[in-house]
């Protein structure tokens, strides 16, 4: 399905009618939102809701079965492979629970990668590197190898990592699921203020309505589908 409408220029992602089956079960029905550039939406709802289906659709690492999604006017179901790893590469970031640094790379080869990835050359990968561990505070940690850092230390490599490539939009599933209170509220922190310097836009799924808090925006899903939205008081 294809809207004729087209998308405002301040909308950095518009979902319509998405709709996402496994073996037969309808695990998203029907979702349709927007998302502003730099703005940040929080997406709650119980367990098994949908919230990392959509996250998954939204990122292009799954393709709804109806439905569009469309990021800076591209629609994704439009896209092959090859162009949906092109716009992950170059305009997405992703920060997970459970923190996915590549294990045998060290905290700056983690920050590192995506800049090799999208062809920026070395000098001014070092450069932007050293910068951002300094930003996030792990720049000490540089020559580290994962196994070697706390769980607050690996996400905030993780998030350096995320926005290397300066991406307009910062996905996150849990990203504070796996931490105590006060890294949790630390991480949370440096994500609004991060998403305010940069002018990234955040999809942030999240039980927690601490987390929730950062942002704009929250989309309540249930069984699929959005049963609830309000706005939030974030800045
Ligand atoms: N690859 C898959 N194959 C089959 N079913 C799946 C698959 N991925 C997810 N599901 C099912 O889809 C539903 C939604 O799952 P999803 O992971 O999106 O939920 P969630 O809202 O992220 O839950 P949680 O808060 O527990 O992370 C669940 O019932 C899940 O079992
Ligand atoms: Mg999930």
């Amino acid at each position: 399905m294809k809207s004729t409408t087209p998308t405002p220029p301040s909308t950095l992602l518009r979902a319509r009618q998405v709709g996402r089956t496994y073996a037969g079960r309808a695990v998203l029905r029907g979702v349709s939102f927007d998302l502003k550039a730099g703005e940040r939406l929080a997406l709650v709802g119980p367990s098994g809701s949908g919230k990392t289906t959509l996250l998954n659709c939204l990122g292009g690492v799954d393709r709804p079965d109806s439905g569009s999604i469309e990021l800076n006017g591209v629609a994704l179901e439009t896209l092959n492979g090859d162009q949906l790893a092109e716009v992950r590469r170059r305009r997405l970031g992703t920060i997970f629970q459970f923190f996915h640094l590549l294990p045998t790379l060290t905290a700056a080869e983690n920050v590192e990668l995506p800049l090799q990835l999208n062809g920026v050359n070395s000098t001014e990968r070092v450069r932007r590197v050293q910068q951002l561990l300094d930003r996030v505070q792990v720049s000490h940690r540089a020559d580290a190898w994962p196994a070697q850092l706390s769980g607050g230390e690996m996400q905030r490599v993780a998030i350096a990592r995320a926005l290397a490539h300066q991406p307009e939009l910062l996905l996150a599933d849990e990203p504070t699921g796996n931490l105590d209170s006060k890294n949790g509220a630390n991480i949370l922190r440096l994500l609004r203020e991060l998403s305010n310097e940069t002018g990234t836009a955040l999809v942030l799924v999240t039980h927690s309505p601490e987390a929730a808090a950062i942002c704009h925006r929250e989309l309540e899903l249930r069984d699929g589908e959005v049963v609830g939205e309000r706005l939030l008081s974030a800045s």
